[in-house]
């Protein structure tokens, strides 16, 4: 069975309580539920890991080589400045989608460089919570091309 990862940095444990003016009030588990709902009706499998430490985010892409065909990844504050997810990225061979729940080119200067981007297949932002599912969605079209 397609097996996707999704990944959850830094800070992302907190939806629900964390600026809900920016991020809404749906918690993560709120939001791994309707990327489960889209992936039962697609037929694939999902996994999920939220970590704020970026080795466990490394270790979970590595693994992921083996494990895992598709990786959607809303790396938190990592995005910006996280040269190792980066690079543990640029050796999966699979489709990457980088997900934000705001779309941080519209935000402060600090959040609109993304050295994931670069690494990434795809990027969907700026949808809240829709975005989850729609990664899904995007990741199973991906793999399906
Ligand atoms: C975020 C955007 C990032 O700039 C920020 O640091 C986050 C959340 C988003 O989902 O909109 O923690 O990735």
């Amino acid at each position: 069975m397609t097996r996707i990862l999704i990944l959850s940095g830094v800070n992302l444990g907190l939806l629900g309580q964390r600026q809900p003016e920016v991020y809404g009030t749906a918690t993560l588990d709120d939001h791994i539920d309707s990327a489960r709902s889209s992936a039962d009706s697609l037929g694939v499998q999902i996994e999920h890991l939220q970590s704020d430490a970026e080795a466990d985010i490394v270790r979970a892409i590595a693994a992921a080589r083996r494990n895992s065909d598709a990786i959607i990844i809303n790396p938190g504050a990592f995005t910006h400045y996280s040269w190792a997810i980066h690079d543990a990225l640029a050796a999966f061979e699979g489709p990457v989608i980088e997900l934000h729940l705001s779309n941080p080119n519209g935000r402060e200067a600090w959040r609109h460089t993304s050295v994931v981007t670069p690494v990434a297949t795809a990027v969907i932002a700026g949808l809240g919570g829709d975005g989850y599912a729609l990664a899904v969605d995007a990741a199973v079209r991906l793999l399906r091309r």
